[in-house]
Order: structure tokens, then sequence, then C-alpha cells
């Protein structure tokens, strides 16, 4: 069912998020046909650009996504991007200037309005006082007001609780859209659906039955262009408090209510409540060091970080972080949850592999233990979708030997998804008020609070730094947090 109809303001349009998803994502849902028929986009920076300027740029980022999926645009695509461009414009203007939302009130009155800050974090809180301060943000005779922030939200616990203390007093919490982009990906909203659509896992999901639990977001990228960003943010802020909690939340929450936004969010905040800020003894910082993607002839050589454009010699910023993190509740006490993200790093590749408790060995008692496979239910997240089961089986033949089997479901197999740049629903739900998807301000504190003393470990210098070579598995700092208790990270390829 098409959104209501409304004006989508982007801050920032002219940066590269907006040309790369946003646009696509928008040009998506019009043409599923869940924007409405008198829908506007308005864009807002301050380069110097003509409207024709702006519609020729992102036809370039049209044409380039529909192009990347192999297939030439239908005429009904055609037409539907037609009407998106003939109703986009630009406004420049300065974020800090009150003209600027003077200019955007007259564009936009007695209208319903998104705003997308897709800006620099410093511009968040200038963009929603002027918000505030010019009335653009007032809800009145039913036309609604949404903001959309995209992370980083906050640098660390208090620079957060300050920012959220700041946008609440130009908007309601009804009004602000948190972003944290997984939550856009199919695989982490199937997790819940895996969990509390089916009998058969929900009764195994707890410390009777779970050994532990691993979270990895492995990346075969560096650190790009972002250099200047990345040097002050490093591997925790960039990912943890934000993807890798949203997918523990997922795992370790309790079956909310209804999937009533604040029924979910406030399961998820429970959860966050009882994870214990980490402890530096249970924590590995790592940077990579120069390396290269396989070995011999085909060999791609990989910088190291510190080479890297616009990094410090000495840089002590981490490109990889290892944790183990409990929760202290009845379901999870002493189910130790190990997160690990990394860049440069072998593969790419999300997945939470949950290992259950082994099997009393009884009857086996000649199959040494350390072939019996233990069972492990994988979500694969990205960039294959699926759920694999690992199991032992028999070994066909007269002597009774074990062997590890695998069942696999792929996403593939069973559904063609549409294209998708993972932001439709998000912006589809902004539009039509469901905050499921989003991140409540306590949510957001809660998972700063979970990282602060790491924070401020590596703010005191007090965090040494594992080095690992480019292209490998991450620093050998990081099984060892694993191997204290005999356990083992799953193999990363
Ligand atoms: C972003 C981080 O939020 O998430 C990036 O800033 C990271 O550094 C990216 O690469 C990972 O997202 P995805 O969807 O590729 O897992």
């Amino acid at each position: 069912e098409p959104a209501p109809p409304g004006t989508f303001v982007i801050f920032g349009g002219g940066g590269d998020l907006t040309r790369r998803l946003l646009m696509p994502a928008l040009y998506n849902l019009a043409c599923s046909g869940l924007l409405n028929e008198d829908f506007s986009i308005v864009i807002v920076d301050w380069a110097e650009l003509s409207d024709e300027d702006l519609i020729t740029q992102f036809r370039a980022s049209i044409d380039d996504f529909v192009n990347k999926r192999g297939t030439t645009a239908t005429e009904l695509q055609h037409q539907v991007w037609e009407r998106l461009t003939a109703n986009t414009s630009y406004l420049r203007g300065s974020f800090e200037d009150a003209a600027t939302y003077h200019a955007l009130g007259e564009r936009i009155s007695g209208r319903n309005a998104v705003f997308y800050l897709a800006v620099a974090a410093r511009f968040f809180g200038t963009i929603v006082d002027n918000l505030g301060e010019s009335g653009l943000a007032r809800e009145e005779n039913g036309v609604t007001r949404r903001v959309i922030i995209e992370k980083p939200f906050g640098s660390d616990l208090a620079s957060a609780r300050a920012l959220n203390v700041r946008l609440q007093r130009s908007l309601d919490e009804t009004q602000i859209y948190r972003i944290d982009h997984y939550l856009g990906k199919e695989t982490v909203q199937n997790i819940l659906a895996l969990r509390f659509s089916n009998g058969i896992f929900e009764p195994l999901w707890n410390r009777q039955n779970i050994d532990h639990v691993q979270i990895t977001a492995a990346e075969t990228v560096g650190v790009e262009k972002r250099g200047r960003f990345y040097e002050q943010t490093g591997a925790t802020r960039d990912m943890v408090p934000n993807h890798l909690m949203q997918l523990l939340t997922m795992v370790g929450m309790e079956a909310p209510t209804s999937f009533d936004a604040d029924a979910v969010r406030d399961e998820k905040a429970k959860v966050l409540a009882a994870v214990q800020p980490v402890k530096m003894e249970d924590m590995v910082r790592g940077q990579y060091v120069s390396g290269s993607f396989g070995v011999g002839d085909e060999a791609e050589a990989l910088r190291g970080y510190r080479e890297e454009q616009d990094i410090a010699l000495g840089s002590q910023t981490e490109t990889y972080v290892a944790m183990k993190l409990g929760i202290d509740n009845w379901r999870w006490a002493g189910v130790p949850f190990y997160l690990r993200t990394g860049k440069r790093l072998r593969v790419r590749k999300t997945e939470i592999a949950i290992h259950f408790k082994q099997a009393p060995f009884a009857l086996f008692r000649d199959t040494p233990v350390d072939k019996l496979t233990p069972n492990i239910l994988v979500l694969h997240i990205q960039p294959t979708e699926g759920v694999t089961l690992q199991f032992s089986a028999k070994v066909p033949g007269p002597a009774v030997r074990l062997g590890g089997v695998r069942m696999k479901f792929d996403y593939s197999d069973w559904f063609s998804d549409g294209p998708s740049t993972g932001y439709e629903t998000l912006i589809y739900d902004c539009l039509i008020g469901d905050q499921t998807l989003f991140q409540r301000a306590d949510n957001i504190e809660g998972g700063w609070r979970i990282v602060q003393p790491a924070l401020s470990a590596a703010a005191g210098d007090h965090a040494p730094l594992s080095f690992y070579p480019a292209g490998l598995d991450g620093p050998r700092d990081a099984d060892e947090l694993l191997a204290r208790t005999g356990r083992r990270w799953l193999e990363l390829s």
C-alpha cells in the first residue's frame, strides 16, 4: 500500500549516501508502487548546483544502479523515474542559516515531511535545533514531521546522551528515526522470525542447551578513503555498539508480546541492560599490517593500516576488535557471547553461530571426543543468506564412526528477492510511521554503555594493540581469548 503523501527532504543530498543508496532506494519504492502519487523530494546542500545538474547526477546514479543488475529499464520504470525526477528539487543553503529553513518551510508548508540527515554527525544537532526553532518540526493539523538520523550517533556514552537530550528539545521520541542499516537487512529481521515462528528453536535457546554464541562481521575492505573518519572512530565505535549489538539483541532478547515498535524495543532494552560492560581482559584490539590476499603469483599485496591515506604513522586506532560479553539474566547467565569484527580479513562474512552443548558421549565411547562434530546453528547474514546446522552422523560401514555433516538452507533457493539497497524497508517504514526497525534513545545508549570501558581505556592509552597481517584471520590474541576456555572461533573461510 502506498505511503501517505509528503515530501522527503534530504540534508546533505549532494553526498555519496544519497547517490549510492537513497535515490536508488526511493526509485525502487516507486517502482513497487509504495510511494504516494503526491510525493516530492527536496535536496538541501550548499554546493553550487541547478535542478538540472542534480537530476543529471541522479540519473547517472540510477542508471548505474539499474545497469549493475544487468537489466535495462522497462517502459514502466522509465515513467517512474521521470515522475520522481520531475518532483525533485534543489535548495541551496547552509545548514546553519535560518534562511535555509525559511525557504524549506515554503516548499513543505501543510505537507507531511521526512527530514533525512545524510550529513556529517557534527551537523545533526544544528539541523534539528533549526528545524525546531523554525517551527518545521511541529506536527499540527494531522501533518507529520519525522527525522531520520544516520550513524554515528555520538562517539561515546556521554556524547550519545547529550545528543539525545538535544534532539528531544525539538522533537518527540516518536518523531526520531535513528538508523542502523543492519536492521534493513532481511536476514537480520529474519532472526526473530526464525526464533519466534518456529516451535523447535526456542525451547533450546537458553543456558541449558547453548554453550556459547559467536557473532562475526568480517570485512575484506580496508579503511579505503575514509581515513580521516576512521582514525577518530576505530572498529569498536564503528561496528560494536550499533551493528553487532543489533545482532546480539536479536539473538538474546525475549519474545515481545507483539511486533509493535515499543514492544520490540522494550525487549531490546532489557537484554542490553543485562549485558555487563566489557572488561579489558576480555577484549582484543587489532590493527592490520601489510599482507596479501592469496599467495604466490596471484597474490594481491595489501598495505598496512598505517600506510593508508590520512592515517597517522604511529596510529593506535584499532581496525579489529574481539570481545567476550556476558548477559546476566535468567536465560543467558554463564553463556559467553563472543563478538569479532575487523577490516582486511581473509573473507567478507557476517554470521551468528550458536554453539550447542555437546551430547553426553556414553554411546560412542570409542569415538575420540574431538571427532564429534559440535552442533552449531549458523545464521548467515552476508554475503550469502541462509541457515546451516552442523551435526554428527554415522559414517556408513561396519565400524561405528561418526562424521560431521551439514544441513543447509539458502535463501536464494526459496525466495527471489527484488532489487534492494537495504534502505527500502527503512525509508518506507518511516513514511508510514513504523519505528520498529529504528533505534530508540535507550537502545543507543545501552550499546554505548557496554563498550564504554574499552573507549575510555583506548583514550587513556591503556589498551594494547595486536597486529595482524592483512588478508588473514585477525590477531592471534583473539584466538587466545577463546582458547582460554577450550573454545575456538568458527573458521572464517
Ligand atoms: C558501516 C561502517 O556502518 O558499516 C563501515 O561505518 C562498515 O565501516 C559497514 O564497512 C559494514 O556494513 P555492511 O552492510 O557491509 O556489513
